[in-house]
């Protein structure tokens, strides 16, 4: 901390916040903002932001990080290569998942996901948890214990084998997340629909990737959707449905909220940028790249979601970033092989592309406001998550995490990325922005052409209690 003066100052920034865009300077003192004001005295190091737009570090409330997965898959991205990606990308907070095992303990979860981030983040995370066996030591002790400790959000899956929990179950751990006021992340997809509908088109021979999408059609996700939100309501707790693909979720909750339900929801940038044809239009196997779930679906409810995030149904706009390679025997062609879908890894790589993805396509395509971007990419997801104010605000005490944006127009391609994947499902996309100056806590992280490593540098953030309400309607 410098007393005299000021550690670093952003001159002549348009400041986009969640409520105002306005002009001013930004003083830094000890990786925080010291001031925000007109014509600061000259700081230790200047940057010239030169009117150009700038925007809170984003906080990426939704990515898998090194997440232990059954042998032979393995994520691609850790903490370090993950963070150096999201880093480049303009995303300063992460917030991944400690996941328990069926029969094993929430605590140790977390004790082995802190050993993996430890001394290799380059940004901040948090952990959420997700509750895979509500045993009553976890109902009782563990998961408010570690609610506590700061670990205040935890995901529930209503599919797959290895983490669904049945009704009973989740209405069990939604009321320790009422008890102990922590908010529930629900993935809604109808797994005995979709074992269902697999197990058909097995039959039939059709495994290649394109058949996912036929696996989980929208109505198993609206029948989840539907199904979470009456269990919610039924234990009187807010929720979070995140990944929202389509028109189907997003009645279920515009329903929700006009009952006065509290229930927040989440969507990812696949849903925007791709569709159910990504997968593939012929049996070959390159649409596993795009294998992710719920899966995308079509132009008609790409559109659903745009205005879903322009009229404030979606609080939080998140990467979901799985990151799997496609030409590796630990990825999407698991041991080798060229494998039927249901065996495909679930997930998309996008951390380092959610921001510039929505930037370009909603801000500067005139389909939401530059305060909306804040809000759905920053502000809220520090609000829910217990990380408000220290992030996803530009404000005095704040950390200094920020985004100075360069606006021009570019095609996109994986060899400009700096995840550990070998692909980028946007390949080829025509961008308008992308960071040209990523700050955390003060220090450039990215200066728009090279990534400034200090491994170590992120820090684990305790999370408060969640604090979002809902817009009825
Ligand atoms: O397909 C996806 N979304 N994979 C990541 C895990 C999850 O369910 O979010
Ligand atoms: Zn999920
Ligand atoms: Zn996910």
């Amino acid at each position: 901390m410098r007393p005299d003066g000021f550690d670093l100052v952003v001159r002549n920034a348009r400041v986009a916040t969640a409520a105002d865009v306005f002009g001013c300077d930004i003083g830094i003192v000890g990786g925080r903002i010291a001031t925000l004001g007109d014509g600061l005295p000259r700081g230790e190091c200047e940057i010239d932001a030169a009117g150009r737009i700038v925007t809170p570090g984003g906080v990426d409330a939704h990515c898998h990080l090194d997440q232990p997965m059954a042998p032979p898959v393995r994520m691609a991205d850790d903490f370090d290569t993950g963070t150096r990606a999201a880093a480049c990308g303009g995303t300063t907070t992460v917030i991944p998942f400690a996941a328990q095992h069926k029969g094993g303990s929430l605590r140790d979860a977390v004790v082995d996901y802190h050993h993996r981030a430890e001394g290799k983040a380059h940004v901040d995370y948090a952990f959420h948890l997700i509750v895979s066996d509500p045993t009553p030591t976890v109902l009782a002790d563990e998961l408010p214990a570690l609610i506590a400790e700061g670990y205040t959000s935890f995901k529930i899956y209503m599919t797959y084998d290895d983490l669904k929990l049945d009704d009973g179950q989740i209405l069990d751990t939604l009321a320790v997340a009422r008890q102990y006021g922590a908010m529930a992340m629900i993935h809604a997809e109808n797994a005995d629909c979709i074992e269902w509908l697999t197990r058909k088109l097995e039959a039939a021979g059709r495994t290649a990737p394109r058949f996912h999408a036929h696996a989980r059609p929208m109505l198993v996700e609206r029948e989840a959707t539907h199904r979470a939100i009456a269990l919610a309501e039924l234990v009187d707790v807010p929720i979070l449905i995140v990944h929202v693909s389509g028109r189907e979720a997003v009645e279920q909750i515009r329903w929700a909220r006009g009952h006065g339900l509290q229930v927040h929801a989440e969507t990812c940038p696949q849903y925007l940028f791709l569709t159910a044809e990504d997968l593939g239009i012929d049996d070959s196997y390159q649409g596993a790249r795009c294998v992710c779930s719920p899966p995308p679906r079509d132009k008609a409810n790409q559109q659903v979601i745009w205005d879903g995030l322009a009229d404030g149904l979606f609080t939080v706009f998140s990467s979901d970033h799985a990151p799997f390679r496609y030409e590796a025997p630990e990825g999407k062609k698991p041991g080798g092989r060229e494998v039927p879908f249901r065996h495909i890894p679930n997930g998309i790589p996008g951390i380092e592309t959610r921001l510039a993805l929505l930037y370009s396509e909603g801000v500067l395509g005139g389909r939401i406001t530059l305060e909306r971007f804040v809000a759905l990419t920053a502000t809220n997801p520090a609000k829910a998550y217990g990380l408000h104010p220290r992030k996803g605000t530009i404000a005095i005490g704040s950390d200094a995490d920020l985004v100075i944006w360069d606006e021009r127009e570019f095609v996109l391609g994986n060899s400009r990325l700096h995840h550990a994947v070998d692909y980028t499902p946007y390949e080829g996309i025509t961008l308008r922005a992308w960071p040209g100056v990523t700050l955390a806590g003060g220090e450039v992280v990215w200066d728009g052409e090279r990534f400034h490593p200090r491994a170590g540098r992120g820090r684990f953030l305790a999370c408060a209690a969640p604090m979002l309400r809902p817009r009825r309607g």
